[in-house]
This record gives structure tokens, C-alpha cells and sequence, in this order.
């Protein structure tokens, strides 16, 4: 399985930058799938409908999501019923939108799933006994993991923990790309974060004398995304022949 995925969306700069570069990407990487993180591509974090979809239509085959999921109120019943976003899987049962999207691509069957992690970030069930059960659920799937977690050991764990049950483990939501990408010993395609989609000339996606600021003073500064110097972070890995590239363009 080819599969390119995109490190977390950010904003406006993040978007546009993305939507005009995808096709020159996935001519350089053709995928069987592509997958991208959108849980900040709103100017005030999470996803609106009219962005998955426009996303959607730029050529990213699945959404993933984070712990900004649910920041726009109205995009809850799109998360119900679309069939390509996912908001993490160790969620409780009766949150707005569902943890795994299927996919039927002439390689085969695909499964995305988003975790998320529980070392830093809001309760959620235990991100690898859900693995478990997404692995007994589909098991006639290549399954594609977005891990959005805020401990580099988690997800190195969580990465062992499926290797050679899960077809992908890829880490997202710290918005800096890690220099691991590889296959894990059993064959899971792995890397700890896949970086960030925004700005290069930012912290995290905010505008670096806002972030600066707040490192000063403690006080409240409210954070704006930055737009300066786009890039795309991601990660390819095509899982036949054994290749797995980080990208940064
Ligand atoms: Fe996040």
C-alpha cells in the first residue's frame, strides 16, 4: 500500500498551501491513499464542514482529527454522518462523529483510525487497548493509525505495540516532524510526529510574538496563526517496496 500522509493542517496558510501543492506532491508520491490531519485548519481551531469538504475535494481522501475536534459546535452532525472524517477512536461512544473510516481502493481494503494519546491532553480511554479492538474489528484491513499524542514515548510505544498488525502508525499533534520514519521490525511504517502543515515562521502555527509573550509574561495572549512561509510536512510510505520518505516542501 502507498500511502501519503499530511502532518497537521494549520489555518488559512496551512490550507491554501496544501490545496494548491497536493497535486504536484501526489505526482512525485502516488498514493493509494491520502490522509491528512485537520483538527486546526480553522482559524480558531477544529474543522468546519465547509473546510473537510473543500479539503476533500484538493484530493485528501481522509480527515483526521485531535483533541480540537469538536471546537466548532456546528460541524457535529457532519461528523456524524461524513464517511471520511475521523475524531479519535478511545472517545466516549457517544461523542459526536466515529473513530474509524473505511476505504475500498483497487489494492485493497483500508481502515483509518485516529487515537488519541493520554499523557498531556484531556481524558480519554486507553489509546492501546482501543488499537486492540480496532484490530480484531477490521481484520481483513490495511489499517492506517493516526496517533495525535504529546508524548514521544507513547507513541514510540503505541507504534511496537502494533507492529505487524497495523499497516501505518504515524504521530501527530505536536506540529514538529520527527526524524524516525521507518519500518518497524514486524513492518509498521512508523514515524513519531509527521510535523505540521503552516507556517514555517511560527510557533506551532501562532504567531511567534504572541507565543513569545506569553513565555514572558504568564499573562493570557490570545494566539493568532501566522501565515508567513507555508510548508508542507508529511510522511510517505509505500509499504511493498519497503520506502518511507519525510517531507518537507
Ligand atoms: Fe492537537
Amino acid at each position: 500500500m502507498r500511502v501519503l500522509f499530511i502532518g497537521d493542517i494549520v489555518g488559512k496558510a496551512g490550507s491554501e498551501y496544501l490545496k494548491s501543492h497536493l497535486k504536484t506532491l501526489v505526482s512525485s508520491y502516488p498514493s493509494d491513499i491520502v490522509v491528512a490531519n485537520g483538527e486546526n485548519i480553522n482559524p480558531k481551531n477544529g474543522i468546519t464542514q465547509a473546510e473537510a469538504e473543500s479539503l476533500h475535494f484538493a484530493g485528501v481522501d481522509a480527515i483526521t482529527l485531535g483533541n480540537h475536534a469538536f471546537r466548532q459546535q456546528n460541524v457535529y452532525g457532519f461528523l456524524d454522518d461524513c464517511p471520511y472524517i475521523v475524531r479519535p477512536a478511545n472517545y466516549p461512544s457517544v461523542s459526536p462523529g466515529k473513530g474509524v473510516a473505511t476505504f475500498d481502493t483497487p489494492k485493497g481494503r483500508i481502515a483509518v483510525a485516529s487515537l488519541a494519546g493520554q499523557v498531556g491532553l484531556d481524558p480519554s480511554d486507553n489509546a492501546f487497548y482501543t488499537a486492540d479492538r480496532i484490530v480484531k474489528e477490521y481484520p481483513d484491513h490495511f489499517l492506517i493509525i493516526d496517533f495525535h499524542a504529546e508524548a514521544t514515548s507513547e507513541k514510540k510505544a503505541l507504534g511496537f505495540y502494533l507492529d505487524g498488525r497495523a499497516g501505518c502508525v504515524f504521530g501527530t499533534h505536536t506540529h514538529v516532524q520527527t526524524a524516525d520514519e521507518q519500518f518497524l521490525p514486524k513492518g509498521t511504517a512508523y514515524i513519531t510526529d509527521a510535523g505540521m502543515t503552516g507556517s514555517s515562521e511560527s510557533v506551532l502555527g501562532a504567531k511567534k510574538d504572541q507565543a513569545i509573550s506569553r513565555f514572558l509574561t504568564r499573562a493570557f495572549v490570545p494566539l493568532e496563526q501566522e501565515e508567513k512561509s507555508p510548508e508542507i510536512n508529511a510522511v510517505y510510505a509505500d509499504t511493498e517496496k519497503k520506502q518511507i520518505v519525510r517531507i518537507k516542501m
